[in-house]
């Protein structure tokens, strides 16, 4: 075995903040929605829309590291293999069957991650982030009388905004459950925490061989 550094560390910056302020932003959003009481409605408003600027950032930063560093190809989706993936997510783990992916330094996604987090990043964000930013700016919008906003109202807007929201804490739930299916069911948050994992030394360098090739 060989301790691997899998998630480097803007990744690693970039993913609990991220996770921190989808959190705080389904809090205070779900109090705007009437859902919750917490820091009282007025201050719930505030709250969400400071920390989605803060979102709004931390994304902007995302997305150049992943253009910079290349990292983004470790998103593009497969279909090999995932069948074998998926059905080891269903039945072999409750059987106590191998992995039927290993994660490498250069390929550390299993080609269900890759679909679902390709999805995550595709979809389910710039549908919560687009139309948080339709909300914000509704009246703005309005008022310059912007024809492609106009025809969009609010209430669809807020209702889009609500779906994402479940959509994403769903999300969350099963990622959280994912997190423990890892070679230890601690191993890929500790990953996540330190950047290495251990990793058999014989798949990092076959890995590496390929790649060579
Ligand atoms: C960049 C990202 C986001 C932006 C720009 C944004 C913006 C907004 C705005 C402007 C509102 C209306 C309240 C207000 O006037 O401040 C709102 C409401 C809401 N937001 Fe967000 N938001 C974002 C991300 C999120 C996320 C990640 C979640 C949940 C995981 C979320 C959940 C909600 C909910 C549930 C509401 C209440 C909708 C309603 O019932 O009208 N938002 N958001």
């Amino acid at each position: 075995m060989k301790q691997v550094l899998i998630y480097k560390r803007f990744e690693r910056f970039w993913h609990w903040s991220q996770a921190a302020l989808i959190m705080f932003l389904a809090l205070t959003g779900f109090e705007v929605h009437g859902s919750i009481n917490v820091f009282g409605f007025e201050k719930a408003v505030h709250y969400h829309r400071f920390a989605s600027y803060g979102l709004l950032l931390l994304i902007a930063f995302a997305i150049f590291w992943h253009l910079t560093t290349g990292e983004w190809r470790q998103y593009i989706p497969t279909f090999k293999n995932l069948k074998v993936q998926f059905q080891y997510y269903i039945s072999g783990i409750f059987k106590n069957e191998k992995h039927p992916s290993h994660k490498t330094e250069l390929s550390k996604l299993n080609p269900l991650q890759r679909i679902v987090y390709f999805g995550f990043k595709i979809v389910l964000i710039p549908l919560v982030v687009i139309t948080g930013i339709l909300y914000l700016n509704y009246k703005t919008i309005d008022a310059n009388n912007i024809i492609v906003i106009s025809e969009l109202s609010l209430d669809l807007i807020a209702i889009l905004h609500t779906m994402g929201a479940f959509l994403l804490i769903s999300f969350l739930v099963v990622h959280i459950y994912m997190t423990t299916t890892g070679s230890t069911p601690t191993s890929n948050i500790k990953a996540m925490l330190t950047g290495y994992e251990e990793i058999e030394e014989k798949i990092e360098n076959k890995a590496e061989d390929k790649n060579e090739k």
